[in-house]
């Protein structure tokens, strides 16, 4: 049986953002688009380490078939993957595609942690395997919206390339003695015994796009690298783990997730055990979405070409979840004794019938315009459940599976439930008569 959440009072360190500090997070995520200055370091670093400028046709190329090269290769299996960074192309690659989304989703997750009351006055943050600095770089432009917030931040990386790049970045973007310190990262495997030179304790320990890279370790493994680090982790401190939402990727972490949970560590979000019990993440591919970025002018260029599509990367996608040691959660609400509601692991005995259900929303639409799909988890069900909605039948009582954000915890009455075997899974249909109550949190 799963602890009870408990009430943590909020420390005296919380950080919220202000009214004024919310104006500017809301106009940066308004314009979509990578700061100006980091931009042009991006440009310029290539064309420093290419020794040609960064227009010029042949380095397009170069750019374009690193690109390529990356994107095949992250589509093997993961176990045949050799996602190295170890040449100069693929991280040139990997600033002109990968960067500016993996940068503004870290921006996102940012101003989830801050509104959930996770980010501190002061903090020290660590982020494992961080490439050419896109966790750190992000966390200086969202702090340079904040007024009276600082940060030192520290990181893990193995690749000399990588760092390279994180430092020509740094140069050009952070300002020195600024709110946010970057230290250069620490060159070591994070697989390998514990680095020397990073700080003790951590408030914010952050694994973004890199767990899915240990193609060698099991999920069991990686559980106890996160653990190993947690060691490092402040009582009230939190860990975030980020990946691509790519299906096989980002079920791997919702098992992940599990294993983590077993160990001792409390899922802050976005998962909830509403009925208190562990879930079967087997088959849990679930994603946050967010508005589209503007695509860079290096992306723009690189996609003046007969297959301008595979140079731009512009939908920002991903997996995360968030842990804390001290059993605070995002949401507190679990079933009372005695609810009229179904598990969804008793879902199949009720086929072709009218339920009551409280689950969690795990999904934007995965239909389109005319058939909306959520999809739903009450942390009980074995095989996928989803909430089926024609557009046709939205009415204001049944609306809130539309509008309730990612995570929130819904009560459905009266959804008629359908098997689909092509998907083994599970349609709950919601029709006019459903009525869709968003429970408030606590
Ligand atoms: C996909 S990149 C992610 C970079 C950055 N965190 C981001 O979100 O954009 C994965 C990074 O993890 C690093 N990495 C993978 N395995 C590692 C290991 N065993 N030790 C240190 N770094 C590792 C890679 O070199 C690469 O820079």
């Amino acid at each position: 049986m799963a602890k009870e959440p408990v009430p943590v009072p909020s420390s005296p360190q919380v950080y919220l953002p202000g009214p004024e500090e919310e104006k500017r997070l809301a106009g940066f995520f308004a314009a979509r688009t990578l700061p100006p200055v980091l931009e042009q370091g991006i440009g310029q670093y290539i064309t420093k380490k290419v020794g040609k400028d960064w227009h010029d046709p042949v380095i397009l190329e170069r750019l374009r078939r690193a690109i390529v090269a990356q994107k095949d290769d992250y589509w093997k299996p993961v176990q045949k993957r050799s996602l190295q960074y170890t040449k100069a192309y693929s991280v040139l690659g990997y600033l002109a595609y990968h960067f500016p989304v993996y940068f503004i989703q870290t921006e996102y997750l940012l101003a989830m942690l801050a509104r959930e009351g996770l980010l501190k006055k002061s903090m020290i943050v660590l982020d494992i395997g961080t490439g050419p600095g896109v966790v750190p770089l992000a966390i200086a432009d969202f702090w340079s919206r904040l007024d009276g917030a600082k940060a030192d931040v520290y990181s893990v990386e193995q690749s000399e390339e990588h760092i390279e790049a994180f430092l020509y970045l740094r140069d050009s973007f952070v300002p020195k003695g600024g709110k946010v310190s970057i230290k250069p990262p620490k060159k070591a495997d994070i697989t390998a015994s514990d680095p020397a030179k990073i700080p003790q304790q951590v408030d914010l320990l952050v694994f973004s796009n890199v767990l899915n890279e240990l193609s060698d370790k099991s999920p069991e493994q990686r559980a106890d690298l996160v653990v190993h680090y947690a060691e490092r982790l402040a009582p009230d401190g939190t860990i975030l783990i980020v990946e691509p939402a790519e299906e096989a990727v980002s079920t791997e972490l919702r098992v992940l997730s599990l294993a983590l949970k077993k160990r001792g560590l409390t899922i802050h979000s976005p998962c909830t055990y509403i009925w208190n019990t562990n879930c079967t993440p087997d088959r849990c591919w679930s994603f946050v979405t967010a508005p589209c970025i503007r695509p860079t002018r290096i992306m723009e260029t690189l996609a003046a070409c007969d297959e301008p599509f595979r140079y731009v990367n512009i939908d920002i996608k991903y997996s995360y979840v968030v842990f804390r040691k001290d059993r605070k959660t995002h949401e507190t609400y679990r079933v009372p004794a005695g609810s009229r509601v179904l598990r969804l692991s008793q879902i199949h005995r009720h086929v072709d019938k009218r339920i009551n259900l409280i689950a969690a929303k795990m999904s934007e639409n995965l239909g389109d315009a005319r058939n909306l799909m959520f999809r739903l988890c009450d942390g009980t069900a074995e095989t996928p459940v989803f909430a089926v909605l024609p557009s046709f039948h939205i009415t204001p009582e049944n609306k809130a599976i539309v509008s309730a954000p990612y995570g929130a915890i819904l009560e459905f009455r009266s959804v008629h439930v359908r098997y689909n075997p092509k998907h083994d899974a599970y349609n709950v249909l919601v029709s006019r008569n459903t009525r869709i109550m968003l429970l408030e949190r606590a």
